[in-house]
């Protein structure tokens, strides 16, 4: 299956996140707790060369809490500051405040030795689709966030969102990048949802996502669907959760798809419980 999926737009907005880049002190990456390493655009990181980074483990309510822990030491080892957080109920959230303060320490204090006093942080969110950044924006800035409209030196229309005296946000729209350096990220980008599946064949991904919890979590997949656990091959498994689901097409044919749809709505819901797909060990030693 091939899995890449740049649209024009992407190109676009890149270009004017590396506009806007220079108005900014902060940049705060919105990554998905199930695949923090394939919700990383690497060209975030060559974009905020410079800038102070903070990274939102979000969605860590579907995801492994020890595997989050993992990734938590994972980055903070890599320099970076963490928060976990679920941006649609607003858990973890509180923390970011103190976190900006600390991450934008040496700008704040080159401020005031200048004399410029109050004069807010600006963070640039980013993140791929679907990890989530309206949702957070929606839930950290809440009804207390004012639109701040037209600022000198910004594109006409871009909306800043004023948090409060301290923190000025910017939006951007989610971007992909244009090659994966290998299918397996491609892969679970289309696991979580991120990118379009329409040009994906829902059977086949179904066939993988299966191998891959039957690795990570056996029994997962016979404990939710009241399946055999000692089903063998994928596609053995999707018949049978099929079956179960009542996945038919007219004259009791198995509509494989539908099957496959209905896996996917459940994994991305977390109705499977948590699970985290990828860990920092396995993810490091993956070869080019
Ligand atoms: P984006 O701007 O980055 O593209 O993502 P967006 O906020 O639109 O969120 C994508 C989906 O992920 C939404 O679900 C949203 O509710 C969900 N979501 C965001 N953050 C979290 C989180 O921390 N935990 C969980 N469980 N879900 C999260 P949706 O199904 O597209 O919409 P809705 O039915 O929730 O409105």
């Amino acid at each position: 299956m091939n899995f890449q999926w740049y649209p024009g737009h992407m190109t676009k907005a890149k270009r004017q996140m590396q506009e806007d880049m220079k108005l900014i002190d902060l940049v705060i990456e919105i990554i998905d707790a199930r695949i923090p390493m394939s919700s990383r655009n690497p060209d975030f990181d060559s974009l905020a060369k410079n800038k102070s980074r903070l990274i939102l483990l979000n969605k860590a309510d579907l995801a492994d809490e020890a595997c989050s822990e993992q990734w938590i030491s994972y980055f903070k080892q890599k320099g970076f500051y963490i928060v976990k957080a679920n941006a649609k109920s607003g858990n973890g959230l509180k923390k970011i405040n103190s976190v900006v303060a600390k991450a934008c320490k040496e700008k704040i204090e080159r401020d005031r030795k200048r004399g410029i006093l109050n004069r807010p942080v600006r963070a640039m969110v980013v993140g791929i689709p679907n990890v989530g950044k309206s949702t957070f924006i929606n839930s950290y800035a809440g009804k207390a966030c004012t639109k701040t409209g037209n600022r000198p030196g910004v594109t006409k229309g871009k909306q800043w969102i004023r948090l409060n005296k301290n923190l000025e946000l910017l939006d951007t729209p989610g971007i992909l990048w244009p090659k994966f350096e290998h299918q397996t990220i491609g892969q679970h980008l289309a696991f979580i949802g991120s990118m379009n599946d329409e040009l994906l064949s829902k059977e086949e991904l179904a066939y993988e996502l299966i191998d891959l919890l039957n690795s990570l979590y056996p029994g997962l997949l016979a404990e939710h669907y009241g399946i055999e656990p000692s089903s063998t091959a994928p596609p053995e498994q999707l018949k049978e959760i099929a079956l179960r689901r009542n996945c038919f097409l007219k004259g009791q044919e198995i509509h494989y798809e539908k099957a496959a749809n209905l896996l996917f709505d459940d994994f991305r819901n977390g109705r499977l419980g948590k699970v985290t797909i990828e860990r920092p060990q396995i993810m490091t030693e993956i070869p080019d």
